[in-house]
């Protein structure tokens, strides 16, 4: 048995749904497995010349024979399942014996959208998503079991992962992002789940199933929310955020935009055990023509070429903590 993770580095919107993508042309993967969050994440994937945004439904419904199961981990709210895969449909996606929810996620209540939508200090996507948790925590949620409308989509996911059949080759797919995980993140900013490998673990993946953990970030970030993250004293990220095109594919807001911070990208290298590293969008640099890191808290390295950023950023990374870690710098909508 074998699972590769894909998740996050920062604070969500690194183009994790691209990765998928890509890894699952490889044909190899018989699931693929939201385990965390809800439809608080968008997925943009380039699929056959068409635009699809997912955000509750796993990536891998873009493909044929690959089961895929809205993992314990996360959150589902019901009118937003169906719309959302009425409109795969719409897109002449198949979805039909193809999307299953674990019998034991819990379910984001019309309540929970309420409170949600509410929200004036996070800075949340109001799609209910940290109430929901709130209530499984507290032990006073419903359950995907307990609605009536899900019953052909219901799986046991334990006999899913470890019942009868053939060997499983599973492809776990993250929402959100270390830099807005419930306990690495900046609290309170951040979200009301895991973004972690351990995350994906905790959905029922036994550790040593464990092959590649795929770590995603941008060559810049971007966080979405209500905390101050952008320098307003930098007139170059809002360059950035044009020409990025840095607006939230779930709710449409901006993006704030920063250099990319190494401090927190060692962090989630170290915490989630990243074994293949991807910078996405470094045509955007290469188009704004200013390549700056942040190295330590307040440093900031610049860089006059790109060829001489990529030769850092790899000097740093491909021998990382003694390990050797393959790294990718991708710049197109399409593929790695
Ligand atoms: P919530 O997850 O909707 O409660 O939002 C909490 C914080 O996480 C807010 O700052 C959101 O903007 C951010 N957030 C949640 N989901 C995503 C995502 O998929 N991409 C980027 N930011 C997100
Ligand atoms: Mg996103």
């Amino acid at each position: 048995m074998i699972a590769d993770i894909v998740l996050g580095a920062q604070y969500g919107d690194e183009g994790k749904g691209k990765v998928t993508h890509h890894l699952l042309k490889s044909g190899e993967y018989t699931h693929c497995i939201r385990f965390n969050g809800s439809n608080n994440a968008g997925h943009t994937i380039y699929h056959e010349g068409k635009k699809i945004i997912t955000h509750s439904i796993p990536s891998g419904v873009l493909y044929d024979d690959v089961r895929c199961v809205i993992g314990p981990g996360c959150t589902l709210n019901p009118e937003q399942f169906f719309s959302e895969l009425a409109e795969l449909e719409e897109n002449g996606i198949n979805t039909k014996g193809k999307v299953f929810i674990a019998n034991n996620c819990h379910v984001i209540t019309g309540e929970h959208l309420l409170e949600d939508g509410k929200d004036e200090e996070i800075g949340t996507t109001r799609r209910g998503n940290g109430p929901a948790y709130r209530a499984k925590y507290g032990r006073t949620g419903v359950m995907a079991k307990d609605i009536p409308e899900f019953k052909p989509y219901l799986v046991d996911f334990y006999e899913e992962l470890h019942g009868p059949g053939p060997k499983r080759v599973i492809l776990c797919e993250g929402a959100q992002g270390f830099g807005l995980d419930i306990d690495w993140g900046d609290y309170p900013y951040v979200t009301s789940s895991h973004c972690t490998t351990g995350s994906a673990i905790l959905n029922g993946i036994p550790h040593h199933w464990v092959r590649n953990v795929w770590g995603v970030a941008k060559i810049y970030e971007t966080y979405v929310g209500k905390k101050q993250f952008q320098d307003p004293n930098e007139p170059i990220f809002e360059r950035i955020c044009q020409i990025g095109g840095e607006y939230g594919a779930t709710t449409g807001r901006k993006r704030q935009i920063g250099w990319l911070d190494l401090d927190l990208l060692d962090k989630s290298l170290k915490i989630n055990g990243i074994t293949h590293l991807i910078f996405n969008k470094c045509d955007i640099l290469k188009r704004i023509g200013t390549f700056k890191v942040r190295n330590g808290t307040k440093k900031t390295l610049e860089f006059t070429r790109y060829s001489h950023f990529e030769t850092y950023l790899r000097a740093k990374y491909d021998h990382f903590e003694g390990k050797e870690r393959v790294l990718f710098f991708s710049g197109t909508p399409n593929g790695i």
